[in-house]
C-alpha cells in the first residue's frame, strides 16, 4: 500500500524518483506527488489519479531540477483520492515535505494539538501532521534526522514516512515502524523506496531497515539508528535479481507476462532442495528436526490467494504427515483466541512478506511461544525477518496486484513443507519422497503445456464478456481452485464470482443456477478418488439439466466428463494433490481475457493495492 521513493545523488534527483515511482504504482495509484529541494526551497507536484496525471502536470508546469527528492504513489486511507490529499503532505513554511505508507492511529489528537498551536490543515490525511510537527522539532534542534526521531516517538501505529527540509537541501530521512521500507547503496548516491524495484536500475546492493528505526542518507553515507537515537546494526544485502526482471518484456500486461513465467518459477522454487542422497533439505528452516517431531498441530495463516494456497496445502499436509491442519484467515486469528503453544507449528504464506494481517498473526503465534515457518517471495521483508524459519519461493518480482506466479510457487513451497515433515516425522519413506519431488519436477513442463493450450480458454473468456456472473464449484483440491478462479474474476473483471465446494450445491447454491449461467466445474482426477470424480460428473449433470452452460476443466484422457461439457479444458493428468498446479492456469487466463474484454487495467484493479500493508 503506497510506493515510496527518496533519492539524494549527482543525477537530477526528480527523474530518479519518477522512474522509481512507476516501478511502484502497483503499490497503490489513487494519487501521486513528488517534491524537489532546488534553489534554497522545496518545489511539489501532486495530482491525483494515476502516475500518468502527474507527468502530464509536470510536463506543463516543471519544477526545477535538483540532487535531492522524494515521491509518493498513493492507496487512500484518511481522507479521499484528491490533490489536496496526494503526498507530500508540507508544513505551514512549506520548508518541510513528507511522504507516508501506514496509518497514524493518533493523529486526530496530534491535530487537535496542533491545531491548538496554530497549524492550518491543508488536507484530510493522517500524514499532513507529521509534516507540522518535523517542522516544530527541526526548528529547535535544526537536524532533520533528530527531528523524526522526535516524532516518531510520538506517533501510534504503522508508519513508513519519509521526508526532506529545504535547510537540508542535501538529506533524505526515513523512518520505519511495521512498513516496508529499503535502502539502495550507490556509489556517491542513495536510495529510499518501498521496494527494491524503485532502485534496482541504479543498485543492487540495499539494506533492509529494521523496526523503529531511522535513517539518514546523504551522498557519502548512510547513518541508521533506532528512534531514542542510538546507532543500529546495519545488514546488507544484494538483489539477485535484475531491472528485466520488473520489466514487461514484450507483453501487454505484468499479468499475462507472470503468467508465462510459471514454468520457471515453479522450476526455481524446487531448485536445490534435494541433496545427493534424495533426502530434502530446507536449508533455511531453522527449527530443529526435533521441536519439529514434536509438533501436534499445524496452523497455516494467510489472506487472499495465499490463504488459497494454505487450503491446498492442508490436504497434503494431512495427508502425508498425519499432523491436524487448520488454515485460517490471518485477518480473523488473533481476533478469537486461538489454541497455541510450542508444539503448535503456524505457517504464515505471503508472496510480499510485508500483508499486515498475516504478520499480526504471526506475532501473536510467536507471543504464544508457537515456531513460525514463513513461505515468502520477497528477500528480507517483515514476515520472514520476524519468523523461526522461511522457505523463499522463487518467483521472482511479481508485479501485477493479481497473483499468478507467487500462487503457484506457495503451493511447490507448501509441498515441499508436508513432504519435509513427514521425512522428518518418518510418515513418509524416502522412496514415496523422492516419488512425490520427480511428480512435483515435472510440474513445470505441464503447466507450460497448459499455456500452450490457451487460446480456445481467450475465446471463451471473450465471449462471456457481457454476462453479470461465473459461478466456479470444485471437490477435495478443486474447491480451494474453485474459490481462487473466483477470486481472480472479481478482482480482475469485477463480476459476480463465488467459488463453492460441489457437495455444497445441494444444500443452497444451486438456486443461483438459471439457464445460460456460466459454471467452471474443476474435476478431479479419475485415477485418483474415483468416488469424487464420479459424484462431481453427477454434479454436472445435475447443474445441466437446470440450464447451466458448463465449463469443464478435467484431466486428458477422462471421458466420462464429456458428454455433459458445453466447454472442456484439457489439463495434463497428475497426481490428485499436485491437480491445483495445472488446474489453477486456465483460471488466470480466464480472468485476465475476461478483464480485457471488459476494457478493465489487468495489472492495476481498482481499490487494491499489491501490498497490503494497513490491517
Ligand atoms: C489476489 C491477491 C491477494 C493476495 C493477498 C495476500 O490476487 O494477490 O489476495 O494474495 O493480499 O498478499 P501476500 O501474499 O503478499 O501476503
Amino acid at each position: 500500500m503506497c510506493g515510496i521513493v527518496g533519492y539524494v545523488g549527482m543525477r537530477p534527483a526528480l527523474d530518479v524518483v519518477l522512474a522509481g515511482l512507476k516501478r511502484l504504482e502497483y503499490r497503490g495509484y489513487d494519487s501521486a506527488g513528488v517534491a524537489v529541494l532546488a534553489d534554497g526551497g522545496l518545489a511539489t507536484a501532486k495530482k491525483a489519479g494515476k502516475l500518468l496525471n502527474l507527468e502530464k502536470e509536470l510536463a506543463e508546469r516543471p519544477l526545477p531540477t535538483g540532487p535531492t527528492a522524494i515521491g509518493h504513489t498513493r492507496w487512500a486511507t484518511h481522507g479521499a483520492p484528491t490533490d489536496a490529499n496526494a503526498h507530500p503532505h508540507l508544513d505551514n513554511a512549506g520548508r518541510v515535505a513528507v511522504v507516508h505508507n501506514g496509518i497514524i492511529e493518533n493523529f486526530a489528537r496530534l491535530r487537535a494539538e496542533l491545531a491548538a498551536r496554530g497549524h492550518e490543515s491543508a488536507s484530510e490525511t493522517d500524514t499532513e501532521v507529521v509534516a507540522h510537527l518535523l517542522a516544530e522539532e527541526f526548528s529547535s534542534c535544526a537536524d532533520l534526522a533528530e527531528a523524526m526521531r522526535l516524532v516518531c516517538r510520538r506517533l501510534e501505529g504503522a508508519f513508513t514516512l519519509v521526508a526532506v527540509h529545504a535547510d537540508e537541501p542535501d538529506v533524505v530521512v526515513g523512518a520505519r515502524r511495521n512498513s516496508p521500507l529499503v535502502v539502495g547503496v550507490g556509489a556517491g548516491e542513495a536510495f529510499l523506496a518501498s521496494d527494491v524495484a524503485a532502485f534496482i536500475a541504479h543498485t543492487r546492493s540495499a539494506i533492509e531497515l529494521g523496526q523503529d528505526q531511522v535513517v539518514e542518507l546523504r551522498r557519502d553515507g548512510i547513518t541508521v539508528t533506532d528512534f531514542a537515537g542510538r546507532p543500529a546494526d546495519v545488514r546488507g544485502y544484494h538483489i539477485d535479481w535484475d531491472a528485466s526482471a520488473a520489466e514487461k518484456g514484450g507483453y501487454d500486461y505484468f499479468m499475462l507476462k507472470e503468467i508465462a513465467e510459471q514454468p520457471k518459477a515453479v522450476a526455481d522454487t524446487l531448485l536445490g532442495r534435494v541433496d545427493a542422497s534424495g533426502s530434502l533439505t530446507l536449508d533455511e528452516v531453522r527449527i530443529s528436526t526435533s521441536e519439529l517431531r514434536e509438533m501436534d498441530k499445524v496452523v497455516i495463516v494467510a489472506c487472499g490467494t495465499a490463504f488459497h494456497a494454505g487450503l491446498i496445502a492442508k490436504y497434503a499436509i494431512e495427508h502425508w504427515t498425519r499432523i491436524p491442519c487448520e488454515v485460517e484467515l490471518a485477518s480473523e486469528f488473533r481476533y478469537r483466541d486461538p489454541i497455541l503453544d510450542p508444539r503448535t507449528l503456524v505457517i504464515a504464506i505471503s508472496q510480499s512478506g510485508e500483508t499486515m494481517d498475516t504478520l499480526m498473526a504471526l506475532r501473536h503465534a510467536r507471543e504464544q511461544g508457537s515456531k513460525v515457518l514463513a513461505i515468502c517471495n520477497t528477500n528480507g521483508s517483515t514476515i520472514p525477518r520476524e519468523s523461526d524459519a522461511v522457505l523463499y519461493t522463487h518467483a521472482g518480482p511479481e508485479v501485477a496486484v493479481a497473483s499468478t506466479k507467487a500462487f503457484l510457487t506457495q503451493l511447490v513451497a507448501c509441498y515441499l513443507v508436508a513432504l519435509y515433515l513427514g521425512q522428518v516425522r518418518g510418515t513418509k519413506w524416502g522412496d514415496e519422497i523422492q516419488a512425490v519431488v520427480r511428480e512435483l519436477s515435472r510440474s513445470s513442463q505441464d503447466v507450460e503445456r497448459v499455456l500452450d493450450t490457451m487460446e480456445p480458454v481467450r475465446n471463451l473468456a471473450r465471449s462471456l464478456a457481457d454476462k453479470p456472473t461465473v459461478l466456479f464449484l470444485g471437490r477435495h483440491v478443486g474447491y480451494p481452485v474453485a474459490l481462487e478462479g473466483a477470486l481472480k474474476l472479481k478482482e480482475l473483471a469485477y463480476m459476480h464470482a463465488e467459488g463453492f465446494a460441489a457437495g455444497e450445491l445441494k444444500h443452497g447454491p444451486i438456486a443461483l443456477i438459471e439457464k445460460d449461467l456460466p459454471v467452471v466445474v474443476v474435476v478431479p482426477s479419475p485415477r485418483g478418488r474415483s468416488v469424487l470424480h464420479d459424484k462431481i460428473v453427477s454434479n454436472i449433470q445435475e447443474i445441466r439439466a437446470r440450464g447451466a452452460r458448463t465449463i469443464v476443466i478435467a484431466e486428458e484422457g477422462d471421458e466420462a466428463v464429456a458428454p455433459y461439457a458445453d466447454h472442456l479444458i484439457r489439463i495434463p493428468a497428475t497426481p490428485t494433490l499436485l491437480q491445483p498446479l495445472v488446474a489453477t492456469v486456465p483460471l488466470q487466463v480466464f480472468a485476465c481475457e475476461l478483464a480485457t474484454a471488459r476494457g478493465n487495467e489487468v495489472d492495476q484493479p481498482r481499490n487494491l493495492a499489491k501490498s497490503v500493508t494497513v490491517e
